[in-house]
């Protein structure tokens, strides 16, 4: 096949160095030395590191990094955390940090895991009668579970395992189109590769035996396995967080002079608004995703499985809505969710990335309970943060505040410049070029 200049064929094959080149030759037009040497700058110094991080994925060139910051003060249950959070976007660490805070002198967050059932699903196709495939499923069940024995049984020993299964009729959807849904507990593990090991047997054993059943006619023993895997949306893993307490006790808010009072009927709307208008919650929930995906990122978790099964979950009742819930009543402000955290703490990067191992350290080598409990308080603190800057100074304050941060570092401003121009502009509009024209104003009379 004839490759055009864009095009490679070998490419996962060529050294870092040979990639690097290619790509500074084929696609940035620069001088591939030059390249070379601002990728090589994010190098890891200790080569056994780096090929650690080379190992989790594949045609890698340099390490990306991000931000890894620390959210101290967190009450849960009556213990205090200083949480570790993985995270590009400023704002996200004070803001849990300041929500940490407000709740560490108010009881802390409460929180209780639920469920912790994780799902996964056999998909086929069978043409037949129904009833005969309902029977003989409820009949060979046993056997099913029973059939996984030698993947289940280390699962089993730590208290896990294969739970329950049932068969599901999709023919209405879709023609002949049959689910087998499995339950199992995966303990301190996520359990990706030992749910879809089972799942990936029982497909095979479904499909065998009835095809050496009698019951079948040759029609109903052309089972097609379309596929085989785990589902990330987990309804049964489920960890509740609240913070509640006296509205008086909520203190008075600095702007327009507001009274716990109104904070909390004000508070209660905005997060009734997120409960009502799709629009909202989207904003809403990424509001609470982005305290969560930081815990789940910095512990070696999947943030993408947990993202993906909060937004479902969000829309269970067939409307998208917030995923938490606020009530002002008797006097008692109480802010709440119940959010599904499918997470682990044994496995995977969770014990392979050097530091995924030292947050895990830093929150004392909880067990997955726990992480889900740490990971929801975070959430719901992120939740708080955002929905108290929204009804009272807005939102713009305090990002505006770290924008200007940002602005700055990337002009080089020395510490001297960043005093001033913070308090320059502690009441103007931040925008990079009035720091611009600020910073070279200030430059020019400094000269
Ligand atoms: C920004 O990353 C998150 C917020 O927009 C969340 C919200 O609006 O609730 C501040």
């Amino acid at each position: 096949m004839e490759l055009n200049e864009k095009e490679i064929a070998g490419f996962s094959k060529l050294n870092k160095r040979d990639k690097i080149y290619w790509l500074a030759k084929n696609f940035l037009y620069a001088n591939p030395v030059e390249v070379l040497k601002e990728f090589a700058e994010y190098w890891h110094d200790n080569i056994e590191s780096q090929k650690l991080l080379d190992g989790f994925s594949e045609n890698t060139l340099t390490n990306f990094p991000v931000p890894f910051g620390i959210a101290p003060n967190f009450k849960i249950n009556e213990s205090i955390y200083a949480i570790p959070m993985v995270t590009e976007e400023s704002s996200v660490v004070a803001a849990a940090s300041n929500a940490a805070k407000f709740w560490l002198s108010r009881g802390g967050f409460k929180t209780e895991v639920i469920s912790t059932k994780k799902v996964g699903q056999v998909h086929f196709i069978y043409h037949g009668d129904k009833a005969k495939l309902f029977k003989f499923f409820s009949e060979i069940k046993d056997d099913l579970k029973k059939s996984v024995q030698h993947i289940t049984t280390k699962m089993e020993e730590r208290g896990g395992g294969v739970v329950d299964m049932e068969l599901i009729d999709f023919s209405m959807l879709e023609p002949d189109y049959y689910q087998i849904r499995a339950y199992f507990e995966t303990v301190d593990s996520m359990g990706a590769n030992f749910i879809n090991s089972c799942l990936e047997e029982f497909g095979k054993q479904l499909a065998d035996r009835v095809r050496q059943n009698t019951v079948f006619n040759d029609t109903e023993k052309d089972i097609e396995i379309v596929m085989s895997i785990l589902s990330n949306y987990t309804p049964d893993c489920i960890v509740h967080v609240e913070v509640s307490c006296k509205i008086e006790e909520l203190g008075t808010f600095d702007y327009g002079n507001m009274s716990a009072e109104e904070f909390a009927w004000k508070f209660q709307r905005a997060v009734n608004i997120a409960r009502i208008d799709p629009y909202r919650a989207t904003t809403h929930n990424k509001g609470i995703m982005n305290g969560i995906d930081s815990v789940v990122m910095a512990t070696g978790n999947d943030f993408r499985a947990v993202e993906a099964c909060a937004h479902t979950y969000a829309c269970r009742d067939g409307v998208y809505r917030s995923l938490s819930e606020c009530k002002v009543e008797n006097g008692v402000f109480r802010f709440w969710m119940n959010l599904p955290i499918a997470i682990g703490t044994v496995g995977g990067l969770t014990s392979l990335h050097p530091l995924a191992k030292r947050s895990l350290e830093l929150l004392g080598n909880p067990n997955a309970k726990k992480l889900m409990e740490i990971i929801a308080c975070v959430g719901l603190a992120q939740n708080f943060a955002a929905i108290r800057s929204l009804t009272t100074v807005g939102i713009q304050a305090g990002h505006m505040k770290m924008h200007l941060t940002n602005i700055l570092a990337s002009m080089q401003a020395n510490d001297e410049e960043v005093g001033k121009a913070k308090s320059y502009f502690s009441d103007k509009v931040v925008s990079v070029s009035s720091v611009r024209e600020f910073l070279e104003k200030l430059r020019l009379k400094t000269t």
